[in-house]
């Protein structure tokens, strides 16, 4: 366990608090938490288990907690952590924090929006390209020694200039990928909260659809059977928000089926998901390890904001990055 205790370097005459941070985490911004407070790092290369991380909780006893989408906070692990007043998710989505629970605990909840816009944004674009072009197809078919000749009819793929992109989630992430398509000169629809263009209608003419909502009770399981069957077959579903937004199974089956041309995964339910997962075995599809915000320019930059919400909560201020109450968190993500 890594421990910093170095208070006051800065000639703050702030009290000493107790933080506990899940994960080491990239960048230089760590180090301003503990010259002021003292401040525990989870050691491992892996997550803590929840058993794991109930008992560092409780062994720890933190006012703040530094977690990401990998650590579960719900009621039984804020129970763990009784002087909690502070909870900095390493993430723009919040889905793995029982805000609810975390509110009636009088436990202010941050995460870590905007500085991960781009670099999400490019991701998905990543991934429409690629699964559009069939590129890890063809990088395979080389390495295998598979390219005997150039070949007319071998590898051809979907059109993505001039294609229609549906958007579903009119936030910040889902704008910067529509900025990007206007590049390629892609006829964009967006569905949410605020636009009248139905879910049913954006999926009906899409080439693309890529998914830029959080996950919530409304939106579990949006791409579902129904859901496929009114995509074109030609169409690609690309998915960097939840994995639980799409039903999986019901994902293989439509890939299985050639009922939708393909689909590629920045996020799954769970993660990760295992070398033997049954939905590897559909066709036409891309699965990346939840790399969405994977710059060093955002992670270092999301480290930063997840310490500036631990240091202004154990200072007494609002959190500069709060979360939205839950009742907010619809179909307009991140
Ligand atoms: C987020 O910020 O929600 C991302 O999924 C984590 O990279």
């Amino acid at each position: 366990m890594c421990r910093f205790t170095s208070p006051d370097a800065t000639g703050h005459n702030a009290r000493v608090s107790v933080c506990f941070v899940t994960r080491a985490l990239p960048g230089p911004a760590l180090d301003r938490l503990a010259e002021r407070h003292s401040t525990t790092i989870w050691p491992g290369d892996l997550p803590p288990t929840p058993q794991e991380l109930r008992a560092q909780l409780a062994a720890v006893d933190p006012e703040a907690l530094i977690c990401t989408v990998s650590d579960r906070i719900d009621a039984a692990a804020l129970d763990a952590a009784p002087h909690l007043r502070a909870i900095a998710n390493y993430a723009v989505g919040y889905d793995n924090v029982d805000v609810a629970a975390a509110a009636a605990r009088g436990i202010a909840v941050g995460n870590t929006p905007d500085v991960l816009t781009d670099a999400t944004a490019d991701l998905a674009f990543a991934l429409l390209l690629a699964a559009a072009r069939r590129v890890p197809e063809g990088i395979a078919l080389v390495r295998d020694g598979g390219w005997v000749t150039w070949e007319p009819s071998r590898s051809l793929g979907a059109a993505v200039f001039g294609a229609t992109l549906g958007i579903v989630g009119g936030g910040r992430i889902g704008t910067a990928v529509a900025r990007r398509a206007a590049g390629f000169e892609m006829t964009v629809l967006v569905h949410s909260r605020s636009t009248e263009l139905t879910f049913e209608e954006l999926l009906e003419r899409s080439d693309f659809v890529s998914l830029h909502c959080p996950l919530t009770e409304e939106t579990r399981h949006l791409i579902d059977d129904s859901a496929l069957s009114r995509m074109k077959s030609t169409a690609i579903l690309i998915n960097t928000s939840r994995g639980g937004v799409v039903d999986q199974d019901a994902l293989a089956r439509a890939l299985h089926d050639a009922q939708i041309a393909g689909a590629a995964l920045d996020v799954t339910d769970p993660e990760p998901l295992s070398a033997d997962h049954a939905l590897l075995r559909a066709p036409h599809l891309l699965v990346l390890p939840h790399v969405g915000s994977a710059t060093v320019t955002a992670r270092e930059a999301m480290t930063r904001l997840a310490v500036e919400n631990a240091l202004a909560a154990l200072d007494g201020q609002p959190m500069p990055h709060p979360v939205s109450p839950p009742a907010a968190q619809v179909r307009d993500a991140s």
